[in-house]
């Protein structure tokens, strides 16, 4: 990633510099930009209509006082500054500076908040997945690698940023997650990089066929069972309020702990259909059918990365569906973990049958506050939002509200969909307690029914994040690829309510 530092308010003498403008033409370091190369700069802005206007950009080439290029970012109207349009800033700043190895943000004007906001866009833009490009010439590749933010007082800013860089760190990593191929990244290569996040203190705890078996997961098993990669469950629990868990002496009770809060993924690391398979036509996205687990790997790095004062729980459900002698086929029953039994009448219809098992497994061991969970459940969710909100369903009104605040807050936007009975009935099975598809219409909201039927009395909602987590095109803070949406949601819910 991007390395960034902060330093005091000076015009640096070589490289690329970003100035902050905002709707009055004001900017920190502006008018001795403006001095020290002649006038460039103000006449690039007559020349080029440049107002500060928020999103809109002005690039300068040598203008002279050996800087390489200013680039001028629009911030809009100074008093109405948000952290959002700040890392948007950042985002938009570093398009730009491609071709230099360092460059100088001038945010001496701005709070140490948003300076640090602004660093935490240009990362996030900067962001690039380029480990399998082997022959691509040097010159080709980006070459920032240094950015200077200059701020009022540079220690304060960089103490705002140490928890926002957790949160970037958490983003790339989950970013990592979903862009990579299937071939590399099955439920058994996931579980290893999750294991890895033991050195940031997350203990982490792995669940292979044997263990999965004997505690009952044979809805997530089924889904499992025509693949050649072995599934694998992750648990990854953080304990920032309450430390490790003491073991009580013997005899003794165990202290109370307090309920953690608990995060759920979709870990489907491939997802063909199975026997009932897809068409061929863009089924190669199906490698980012893991993104909800991938998002909730990455927020579990970022709350330990901040060191969250939070006890918090991410669990990820990993399975690849695939199409074999082994498969399961439509019309077989499956019995979950919670007991109720499943017809899998389609079975493409399997990240509710992994989240079925995964959810009820952690109401049942980990008496959490509540249950979020995160999943590319349905195409329906993107006929309904397209790829501008996540769609969410929930038990739970609080919640509800809280999550859809944390999405506006962090551009990370949600919008809540019903539940209810009439969508319940159609689950009904011939056979079993229940099957796993029903028509089309409503599907996106079916599907939720069939999931809230293994959360029991727990407070949940459910985030289905099918149009969302991969983008076809650049955004100012996220480069087309995967977006890593629902890290820095969760982070925000986490932060605004469940701390201290
Ligand atoms: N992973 C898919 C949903 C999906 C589709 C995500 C496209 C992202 C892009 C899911 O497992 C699935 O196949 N859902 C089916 C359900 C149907 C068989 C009831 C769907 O939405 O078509
Ligand atoms: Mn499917
Ligand atoms: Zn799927």
């Amino acid at each position: 990633m991007l390395d960034i530092s902060f330093s005091k308010s000076a015009l640096p003498k070589t490289g690329a510099l970003v100035l902050l403008v905002d709707d009055h033409l004001t900017a920190d370091l502006l008018p001795a930009t403006d001095e020290a190369t002649g006038g460039a700069i103000s006449r690039a802005f007559a020349a080029a209509e440049f107002k500060g206007k928020a999103g809109t950009t002005c690039v300068i080439l040598a203008p002279g006082a050996g800087l390489s290029r200013v680039v001028a970012v629009g911030i809009g109207k100074a008093d109405a500054l948000t952290g959002k349009i700040a890392e948007e800033a950042g985002g938009h700043a570093v398009v730009h500076l491609n071709r230099d190895a360092a460059a100088t943000v001038a945010a001496g004007g701005l709070t140490v908040e948003l300076a640090a906001h602004v660093a935490l866009g240009a990362a996030l833009r900067s962001y690039r997945f380029d480990r399998y490009r082997t022959t691509e010439k040097a010159e080709d590749k980006p070459k920032l690698a240094k950015l200077a933010v200059l701020a009022a007082s540079p220690a304060k800013a960089k103490e705002a940023w140490v928890p926002l860089k957790a949160i970037a760190d958490g983003v790339v990593l989950t970013r990592d997650l979903v862009s990579e191929p299937a071939n590399i990244l099955n439920p058994a290569e996931m579980a290893d990089r999750c294991r890895a996040l033991e050195s940031l203190g997350l203990k982490v705890e792995v669940l292979g066929p044997k263990e999965l078996t004997k505690l009952g997961f044979g809805a997530l098993l089924g889904v499992s069972q025509g693949s050649a990669n072995e599934p694998r469950v992750v648990v990854m629990q953080w304990h920032g309020l309450s430390g490790e868990p003491v073991k009580p002496k013997k005899g003794a009770k165990a202290e109370p702990r307090p309920q953690p809060v608990a995060f759920i993924g979709k870990g489907v690391t491939f997802d063909t259909g199975g026997i009932s398979i897809k068409p061929a036509g863009g089924m190669e996205d199906m490698k980012w059918d893991m993104a909800g687990a991938g998002a909730v790997v990455g927020l579990m790095a970022a709350l330990a990365g901040r060191r969250a004062k939070v006890d918090a729980v991410g669990i990820v459900g990993l399975v690849e569906n695939m199409p074999s002698g082994t498969a399961m086929r439509p019309g077989d029953v499956v019995k979950s973990y919670s007991g109720q039994t499943i017809e899998v009448l389609n079975t493409d219809a399997e990240g509710r049958l992994v989240l079925a098992d995964v959810l009820a497994y952690c109401a049942a061991t980990y008496n959490p506050r509540f249950m979020v969970d995160l999943a590319t459940l349905t195409g329906a969710m993107i006929v309904s939002l397209g790829h501008e909100y996540g769609g969410f369903f929930s038990n739970d009104d609080t919640l509800a509200q809280q999550l859809h605040a944390a999405g506006e807050a962090t551009g990370e936007l949600l919008w809540r969909l019903p539940l209810a009975d009439a969508y319940d009935k159609q689950l009904k099975s011939d056979i079993a307690d229940m099957k796993n598809i029903t028509g089309r219409p409503g599907s996106a909201i079916t599907a939720a029914q069939f999931i809230k039927r293994f959360v029991g009395s727990t407070t949940w909602a459910h985030l289905d994040v099918a149009g969302v987590v991969w983008s076809t095109k650049d955004a100012a803070t996220t480069p087309k690829g995967a977006t890593a949406y629902g890290v820095r949601l969760l982070d925000r819910l986490v932060a605004d309510h469940y701390e201290g």
